[in-house]
């Protein structure tokens, strides 16, 4: 375990790119902590309807990348070189374009799933369906930082859902997937808080 206090966990989890390591292996111990701490999260009416599928089989890992990166290619298309980009967002496309050329290569594929899916359905039944599973995948993304992982929170192979659903035997007309987390040990451990805005710029009180 890193020594880390909750807010510096809470401030330094990064989304992970450039920095997993790619030549060590993740103990499946490790991630099994991870992954009851994730449980440890809240669902709509107690339901605990969430899955989580762990990828580490290399054939799979290899499927998942390429449907990734067609999603990635539709997203970024129009994006030319990414050192050309200044500021934040040159740094983040860099990161963006290196896991393109990386993801297969990642150990561990983290593809976080809830039980219905809310396709045309209200506010409400999207709001209860996601807000059952994002809180346990962020949960399992501290828990790994905690433990000296790097993740990143990605989607870009939802462009692809159905076709990864079908790679990976989730029944896709009654679960959805959330996102798919790479998961891998991160070199060196040392990680800033991201510059973000003032408070004012986006924190209402009492009226918007
Ligand atoms: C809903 C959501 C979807 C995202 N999808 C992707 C993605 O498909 N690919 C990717 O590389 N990063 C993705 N990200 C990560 C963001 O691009 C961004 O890098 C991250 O939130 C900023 O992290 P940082 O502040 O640690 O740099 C996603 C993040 C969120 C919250």
């Amino acid at each position: 375990m890193l020594e880390l206090t909750p807010d510096q966990l809470l401030s330094t989890t990064r989304a992970v790119r450039k920095r997993l390591d790619l030549s060590r292996p993740v103990e499946r111990s490790l991630l099994e902590e991870c992954l009851r701490l994730a449980q440890q999260a809240p669902t709509g009416s107690y339901r605990q309807d969430w899955h989580f599928l762990v990828v580490t089989d290399a054939r799979l890992r290899e499927g998942l990348a390429d449907l990734w990166r067609e999603g990635a290619e539709k997203y970024l298309a129009g994006v030319g070189d990414p050192d050309a980009i200044p500021g934040m967002m040159g740094r983040v496309l860099g990161g963006v374009f290196h896991l393109r050329d990386h993801l297969h290569e990642v150990p561990v594929h983290v593809i976080p799933c809830i039980e219905g899916r809310t396709d045309g359905k209200s506010v409400f039944a999207q709001a209860s369906r996601w807000g059952s599973i994002m809180p346990a995948a962020w949960s399992f993304m501290l828990a790994a930082r905690a433990r000296g992982l790097g993740t990143v929170w990605t989607t870009f192979h939802l462009f692809r859902e159905e076709a990864a659903a079908g790679l990976l035997g989730i029944p896709f007309e009654s679960v959805m997937q959330a996102a798919l987390i790479p998961v891998a040990y991160t070199v060196g451990t040392e990680f800033k808080p991201a510059v973000r805005s003032p408070l004012d710029t986006f924190v209402h009180w009492d009226r918007w």
